[in-house]
């Protein structure tokens, strides 16, 4: 297991690409194997967790080939062809997969064992079981609700109308992927909208899909058993590995990158305000379309951070870029506030739990709440010096590395394999910017 040492080096230049959006990549892989026909598609991130989605895809029947960087081709098996894999499919660490996955399957007439490495094998799936057993799906999980799992799929799925009890685009996403092989109308509500990458997609592929506001929910309805077009997917780059970049530009003096082709999906985009409103240049450039979501390259220049107690977002539009937004406060003038976030505790690790303690041994003074943390800015650089443990989780690993450029004494990542899930070339790209991380081991 290598361990990474970052420290600081130089300020950060230059203009990069980052790889494509991991949420839009499961999907359009997802929704490919579903179409009747071949679908391609470009910008595919090419991380473990998206790996494993084509895995499983293959395991179940459709064709799903790699032709270049990037560049794949899917050939459909139409919806209701999906096939019982000859043998248990491995998910890696990657929840997205397995709950979207777990909806997919609940409403074939097919019976699928899923596990996964120790981080998913702890992360709860009674959040898709409830509603998917609603829908006419059966479980036999290990304790109830962790993988390994087996889903054993209706041949006679109901439509169901189903309100998230948390915001999760994953609960709500399964629930729709179930709702395309289901007669009549499925119904999901949310308190708070998240992601909509599925919605935009079925609908490019010819789905009879709406989303509207009622009541003050955000409401999405899908006729079922349509036949699903193939369709070309560009997908765009990701903000949430964008959001390592635009923190570590500018919290680093001197600092000028340009990051190009980034998602700017208005549910996604929540970083980007956040750091605005601690005082971050950011420079949102040539806004454009791309394969049915917006996107823009953005210019960042270093700035001095203020503290942020009120953010001017909803957390569901940012919840896998705290942890680097933690890091940006720990070196911003000031106390900050953050609350609301209980969902951090139930991602690849409770982040909130293992953020506070890396902070914590760098030498960063905070308060760590039941939803929340109170984290006071060094006003500069953190003293660092300490090894912090990743617990099998990609963004603590990436947002220590951006943290140790801005640390008197370097700090150490445990272990860096977990970035391979989502960000495959961070380390060469940081370090092609001017940053100092250095593998050992
Ligand atoms: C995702 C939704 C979010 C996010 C995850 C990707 C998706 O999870 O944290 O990285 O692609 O739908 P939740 O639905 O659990 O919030």
């Amino acid at each position: 297991m290598p361990s990474l040492i970052s420290s600081s080096r130089t300020p950060l230049a230059g203009t990069v690409k980052v790889p494509g959006d991991k949420s839009v990549s499961h999907r359009s892989i997802m929704l490919s194997a579903l179409a009747v026909g071949r679908s391609e598609i470009t910008g595919l991130l090419e991380g473990e967790d998206v790996l494993a989605t084509a895995d499983a895809m293959r395991a179940m029947g459709a064709r799903v080939e790699r032709l270049g960087n990037g560049h794949w081709v899917v050939d459909g098996v139409g919806i209701g062809g999906l096939m019982t894999p000859d043998d248990v499919i491995e998910m890696g660490n990657s929840g997205t997969s397995t709950r979207l996955l777990i909806g997919l399957i609940g409403t074939h007439d097919i019976s699928v064992t899923m596990t996964g490495d120790a981080s998913l094998r702890s992360r709860p799936m009674g959040r898709v079981m409830d509603p998917l057993t609603a829908m006419g799906a059966s479980f036999s999980a290990r304790d109830g609700k962790f993988l390994p799992l087996t889903v054993t799929g209706s041949d006679s799925p109901l439509a169901t109308d189903y309100t998230t009890p948390m915001a999760s685009a994953q609960v709500k996403s399964a629930v729709l992927l179930a709702g395309l092989n289901t007669p009549g109308i499925t119904t999901v509500r949310e308190r708070v909208a998240t992601r909509d990458h599925t919605e935009r997609m079925l609908k490019a592929m010819g789905a009879d899909i709406e989303t509207t506001e009622e009541d003050g929910l955000y409401v999405v309805r899908l006729a079922g058993q349509p036949e699903l077009a193939p369709v070309n997917f560009e997908v765009p780059g990701d903000v949430s590995s964008s959001a390592f970049l635009l923190v570590a530009a500018s919290i680093i003096p001197g600092s000028d990158i340009t990051v190009q082709n980034v998602g700017m999906n208005p549910l996604r985009t929540g970083i980007v305000h956040a750091l605005m409103a601690m005082g971050a240049d950011i420079d949102i450039l040539q806004e454009r379309n791309l394969g049915g979501e917006p996107v823009a390259d953005l210019r960042v220049r270093a700035a001095g951070l203020k503290a942020v107690t009120d953010l001017p977002v909803d957390p569901s539009t940012m919840i896998d870029e705290f942890p680097v937004l933690f890091c940006a406060a720990a070196v911003a003038k000031g106390i900050s506030r953050f609350t609301g976030l209980e969902e951090l505790r139930v991602k690849e690790s409770d982040r909130l739990a293992v953020m506070a303690a890396g902070l914590k041994a760098n030498g960063v003074e905070l308060t760590e709440f039941e939803d929340g943390i109170e984290i006071k800015g060094a006003g500069g650089k953190v003293p660092g010096g300490a090894q912090v443990a990743t617990h099998l989780d990609h963004r603590i690993a990436m947002s220590f590395s951006v943290l140790g450029q801005m640390a008197e004494s370097a700090i150490t990542i445990d272990d860096a394999a977990p970035i391979q899930t989502s960000f495959p070339v961070f380390i060469d790209l940081l370090t092609g910017l001017g940053a100092g991380l250095r593998l050992e081991g």
